[in-house]
């Protein structure tokens, strides 16, 4: 009985003070386990550490490149639309054809996302007067029902909102290629159908 009291008090003691050495309080930190968890190393993904370049990875980098060939998720479709970035890819895509249909749900599912990502810049209406241009914030970008883009193929279209063109950003990344074509159909609603030969409209300042 006696014995089996000191034994009770034995693992009292050593339970108490192991969770009181656990315990901040004061100046005391208290313990830390595995320290690197809470103060872990910031390797930076893109750069290779100057002092300490990774020994496993090529060229000392730490994140490792994706594989040639990857499509990054959600943008396998683009893979049918391999360019390199480059003014002979812009005239090159003159060819592309929309492949889909010009129904009224495919210009309504082009004018929402039209009027989602485009209205700032081009209007509600595609005039080139969107509220940062009438706020004087930016230049205004053409007109849909002017020359330029009555006389702009479908395929450049394509290529200048997958990529980008000077001063406008690029979609590739926001819509699909399907969501492209689709809001295509809706900016021919307002400039009517294409009316020009591929070569009329090469690619210069917006001014
Ligand atoms: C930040 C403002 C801005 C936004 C937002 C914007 N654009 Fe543009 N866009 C421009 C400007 C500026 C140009 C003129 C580019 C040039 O030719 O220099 C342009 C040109 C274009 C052209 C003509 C491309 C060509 O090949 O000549 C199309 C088509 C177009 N935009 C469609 C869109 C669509 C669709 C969206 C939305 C998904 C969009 N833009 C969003 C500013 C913008």
């Amino acid at each position: 009985m006696k014995l089996r009291s000191i034994y009770i008090a034995f693992i009292v003691g050593v339970g108490s003070a192991l969770l009181s050495s656990c315990s901040a309080g004061g100046n005391d930190t208290g313990y830390e386990y595995a320290p690197n968890m809470y103060h872990s190393f910031a390797y930076e993904p893109l750069t290779q550490q100057e002092d300490e370049p990774n020994k496993i990875n090529p060229n000392g980098m730490n994140m490792r490149e994706p594989v040639k060939g990857t499509v990054a998720r959600g943008q396998m479709d683009f893979a049918n639309y391999s360019f390199t970035v480059s003014n002979e890819s812009y005239e090159s895509a003159s060819s592309l054809k929309n492949p889909l249909a010009s129904t009224p749900q495919s210009i309504a599912e082009g004018q929402t996302l039209y009027n989602i990502n485009c209205t700032p810049c081009h209007g509600d209406n595609g005039k080139g007067d969107g509220t940062i241009v009438a706020d004087g914030k930016f230049p205004p970008p053409p007109s849909y029902d002017s020359d330029r883009i009555k006389t702009t193929p479908d395929g450049k279209m394509f290529y200048s909102i997958r990529y980008g063109k000077n001063l406008m950003g690029a979609y590739g990344t926001v819509l699909t290629p399907k969501q492209i074509w689709t809001v295509i159909h809706y900016i021919r609603t307002v400039s009517g159908p294409f009316n020009g030969s591929a070569a009329s409209n090469t690619p210069t300042a917006s001014k």
